[in-house]
This record gives C-alpha cells, sequence and structure tokens, in this order.
C-alpha cells in the first residue's frame, strides 16, 4: 500500500515513515527539515490547499495520515491564530481532500482534550473540556474532520520516541539531562499512558488494515505518572534516578496548564482490533534497543542542521 504522511519531519511523523517503510511505500510531505530521509519526500506548503490536493492527486496514496500539528503548548499559547490553522482549519481541509477522493484517512488528536478532573478512565463517550489554546484547537481539529468525513479516523494519542532535534519526547529530556548528570523535576500528579512510537505506527495501520472509522483512544495501556515513566526510563538506562526530583506541575512556571489525570481507556481499540494493545515495558524495551544500535544519530542524520 502506498501511505502519504504530512509533518515527515515531527516526532510521529519522522518514526511512522521509518516503521511503516518496511512493509508499504511511503511518501513525507516536509517544509525543508529533511535531507537524505530512506523514504520518498515531498518539499510543499502544506497550508496551501492547491498544494496539497495536486500532491493526492500526483501521488494517489491508499492512506493519509496527517501528522501535521503545532503541538508545542507554550507555543499555542503565544500563537492562537496559527495554533488554529495548523490544529483545526488544516485538518479539516486534509479531511475534505481525502473525502473526495475515497482515500482512508487518519487525524491525530491528544488526551489532553479532557480536563483530567475525573477520577479513573475516560472512554470515547466522555465529554472533553479542553483547558488551553492547545487543546481546544485540537478538539476544534478533531470535529472539523468529523463534520466533513465521517470515513475518517481520530486518533488520540500520546507517545514517546526518538526525535530529529532529540528534545521532543519526554524520555530524551530525561536521558539527556540524567546522561549529563543534571537533576531534573518529575510531575508526580500528572497521570498519563505513554506508547512507543513504534508501537503507535504499527497500531495506526492495523487500524488503516481493519478499516476503523470514527474516535478512538489509541494510547498505551498503563496508566503512571511523570515522575514514574522518569525512574522507568532512568533503570532502563542505566542512570542516575535520584537526579529526578519528584515535583507538582502547578510548581512547573509551565504557561499553559496541564490536565492531572489523563488515563484514557483503549477498551475500544483492542476490542475493535481483536487483541490487547502493546505493553508499557515492551515499548520501553525498544526504545532503549534503538539507542543501543544508534537510531538516534541514525534519524538526526536526516535532518538540514541541528536544531
Ligand atoms: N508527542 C505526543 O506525545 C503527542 C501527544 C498528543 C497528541 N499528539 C499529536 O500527534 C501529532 C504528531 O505530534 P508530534 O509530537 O509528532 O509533533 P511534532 O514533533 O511537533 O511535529 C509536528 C510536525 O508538524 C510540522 N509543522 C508544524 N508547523 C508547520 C507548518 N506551518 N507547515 C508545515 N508543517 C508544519 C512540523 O514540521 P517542522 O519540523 O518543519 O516544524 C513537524 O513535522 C500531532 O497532531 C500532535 O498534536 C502528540
Amino acid at each position: 500500500m502506498k501511505l502519504l504522511l504530512t509533518g515527515a519531519s515531527g516526532l510521529l511523523g519522522i518514526n511512522l515513515a521509518l516503521e511503516t517503510m518496511r512493509e508499504h511505500e511511503v511518501i513525507g510531505v516536509d517544509r525543508g527539515r529533511l535531507k537524505s530521509a530512506p523514504f520518498q519526500v515531498i518539499n510543499a506548503d502544506i497550508l496551501k490547499t492547491d498544494e496539497i490536493n495536486s500532491i493526492i492527486d500526483n501521488t494517489k496514496p491508499d492512506w493519509f495520515i496527517n501528522c501535521a500539528a503545532l503541538a508545542n503548548l507554550e507555543k499555542c499559547e503565544e500563537d492562537p491564530i496559527q495554533a488554529k490553522i495548523l490544529n483545526t482549519d488544516l485538518p479539516g481541509e486534509l479531511a475534505v481532500a481525502c473525502a473526495k477522493r475515497n482515500i482512508p484517512f487518519i487525524h491525530l488528536s491528544t488526551d489532553s482534550v479532557f480536563d483530567g478532573t475525573k477520577e479513573g478512565m475516560y472512554t470515547e463517550e466522555d465529554e472533553p473540556n479542553p483547558q488551553g489554546v492547545y487543546s481546544r484547537t485540537k478538539l476544534d481539529g478533531e470535529r472539523a474532520v468529523q463534520q466533513v468525513n465521517q470515513q475518517a479516523i481520530i486518533a488520540r494519542v500520546n507517545f514517546f520516541g526518538w526525535s530529529l532535534g532529540a528534545k521532543r519526547s519526554l524520555p530524551e529530556f530525561f536521558v539527556n539531562n540524567l546522561s549529563d548528570g543534571k537533576p531534573v523535576n518529575g510531575f508526580t500528579d500528572v497521570i498519563f499512558c505513554p506508547m512507543w512510537v513504534n508501537h503507535l505506527a504499527q497500531t495506526l495501520i492495523a487500524m488503516l488494515e481493519k478499516d476503523l472509522h470514527g474516535l478512538y483512544h489509541v494510547v498505551g495501556a498503563q496508566p503512571m505518572n511523570k515522575y514514574q515513566f522518569g525512574l522507568e526510563v532512568a533503570r532502563k538506562f542505566g542512570l542516575d534516578e535520584s537526579l529526578i526530583m519528584p515535583q507538582s506541575v502547578e510548581q512547573s512556571g509551565l504557561t499553559a496548564k496541564r490536565s492531572h489525570n489523563l488515563w484514557l481507556s483503549v477498551h475500544k481499540l483492542s476490542t475493535d482490533l481483536g487483541r490487547p494493545l502493546p505493553d508499557f515495558s515492551t515499548g520501553l524495551d525498544g526504545f532503549y534497543t534503538q539507542f543501543q544500535q544508534g537510531y538516534p544519530q541514525k534519524i538526526r542524520s536526516y535532518q538540514h542542521f541541528d536544531a
């Protein structure tokens, strides 16, 4: 099958492309950050509707996954207009383009559409209540997609992996700082369900192969707080876990508000896929194996300059 994806330089985009190209043809759309990637890359401005339409018509993909976004919460607070363009308007336009051509489409959304005040797990039936510009524009993006393309998959995700700039993902933060002997804070009051990005990539492709539609929680099956996550990473990498200080996110000084409980149920997805989702420890093992094999350096060599 032929997969076309936007945001090919992002944390999800690059790893999705590399994972999927083992079995499928991959074409990534990029705005100039990638060089010499081992899959086909098209340079284009995805905010120009004509450009994206002609890429779709020229490449004729079987599947389309939109990985482009303004995904930095603080940047979204600083520039809500750009956040709306990337996170709301663009997904709606891509969903229309795919609906017109009958191309299965996945839009990535976020666990943080919820306010985090519920006790226990959130299901797809729970009412979102976004707390900041990022989450609000992402929820509006879900609605923009749903309105024009009922066949689309909307995947609320949370994932970790190695990134082009080596800074995008939470375990990179822990590994980078602990390797330098620097103390860091780990939030004890933010619960989330991290999934290894390669597992996410495999799961998204499985969802397309199963012809699923609609809204799904696509996160790890194991909830933990960010402090615990840091400890897990430190132990796996043989780093000094005593450098991780437990802290409340309320004391962090971050401008964008964080939800405290982002424990999402994956029951709907595992039922529809007919199998359990990969577990966290297998994902962390995979992430560590990539490190041992020089994967972080390999993907960094695909970008024009160090970000
Ligand atoms: N990371 C997570 O755990 C997480 C959690 C919840 C939801 N998500 C969602 O998952 C998806 C992928 O996230 P990610 O972490 O991979 O994000 P990311 O690493 O920030 O990547 C974002 C991608 O969008 C591209 N992009 C940004 N602005 C653009 C513009 N104006 N024109 C063209 N491309 C632009 C970036 O290109 P450049 O490299 O050129 O800037 C990059 O390729 C997003 O929808 C995000 O909201 C992620």
